[in-house]
């Protein structure tokens, strides 16, 4: 049969939650599905800025809706997650646990409560809503998408940054193991590694830092939220089927140099 393009790269009428899409990375995300269809679901600690956002995109007619709480604790994942099962009618297509912080501290000093916060947010709430994802996604007649958000610290060490780099290695490693389980069980979870982009999570790096590694990327520029609505549109739809457990670097070719 012909690949109706079209039809396989479509993301019309998909239920979506993204988390952390309030502003940056997950916005982008979340902006890319609506744009596309999508009916999606964004989560966010910042109430007014998520609020304004919604508003935003309710304005241009896309189904967009917001559910604010802190991902960092397990009653309030609970709550948000059944919140947004209500607003998206008991069925969800396409999870993005995309939420995250950053926090820089040399080894010697990095403080324990920076270290459980960084360790909540971006491990236990992807861990805790690809769960739920897969609870409500498994053995259904169209495929669960579960896309999580590794980094380039899923492969590099960094410097002081040694619980972000921890969480993401996670994440990767995590995205396999769910992809094991779950491929015939109607679910395909992949991640997106960024590389370094230009949002809020990078504005306190040294200029310094920041020129190094431009000088690194092969594209010789940032990454913007833009540039992950490609990718991120393809793992969300029937294209993307047979691919499962990958964690694909999105960097302007960091990785390769
Ligand atoms: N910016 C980069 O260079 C880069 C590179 C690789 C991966 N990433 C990842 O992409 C994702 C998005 O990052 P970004 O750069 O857009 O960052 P950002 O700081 O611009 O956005 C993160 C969002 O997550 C929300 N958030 C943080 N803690 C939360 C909590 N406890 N509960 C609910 N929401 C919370 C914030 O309010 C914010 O809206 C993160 O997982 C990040 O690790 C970013």
């Amino acid at each position: 049969m012909a690949f109706d393009s079209k039809k396989m790269f479509s993301v019309e009428g998909k239920k979506c939650i993204v988390t952390g899409g309030a502003q940056g990375l997950s916005r982008g995300m979340a902006e890319g599905l609506l744009e596309n269809g999508a009916e999606v679901v964004l989560m966010d600690l910042q109430a007014e800025k998520l609020d304004a956002v919604v508003k935003e995109y309710q304005e241009m007619g896309y189904k967009a809706y917001g559910v604010a709480g802190d991902l960092s604790k397990k009653p309030e994942i609970d709550r948000m997650f059944d919140e947004a099962m209500k607003l998206l009618g008991g069925s969800l297509d396409v999870m993005v646990p995309a939420a995250g912080i950053q926090r820089r501290y040399e080894p010697w000093e990095f403080p324990e409560d920076m270290w459980r916060l960084v360790i909540e947010v971006n491990l236990n709430h992807v861990w805790f809503m690809c769960q739920k994802a897969i609870q409500v996604m498994r053995d259904k007649e169209t495929i669960g998408k579960i896309i999580n958000i590794a980094s380039m610290s899923s492969y590099f060490g960094g410097t002081t940054v040694p619980a972000y780099t921890a969480a993401k290695g996670a994440v990767a490693q995590l995205t396999k193991s769910i992809a094991s389980d779950c491929a015939d069980h109607s679910i395909c979870c992949n991640a997106i590694a960024p590389g370094y982009m230009d949002t809020e999570m990078c504005a306190n790096m040294t200029q310094a830092r920041k020129d190094e590694c431009t000088a690194r990327i092969p594209a010789a520029r940032w990454g913007t939220p833009d540039d992950l609505k490609g990718p991120l549109l393809f793992l969300a739809s029937s294209a993307s089927d047979y691919l499962n457990g990958a964690v694909i670097p999105v960097d302007g070719g960091y990785l390769v140099k």
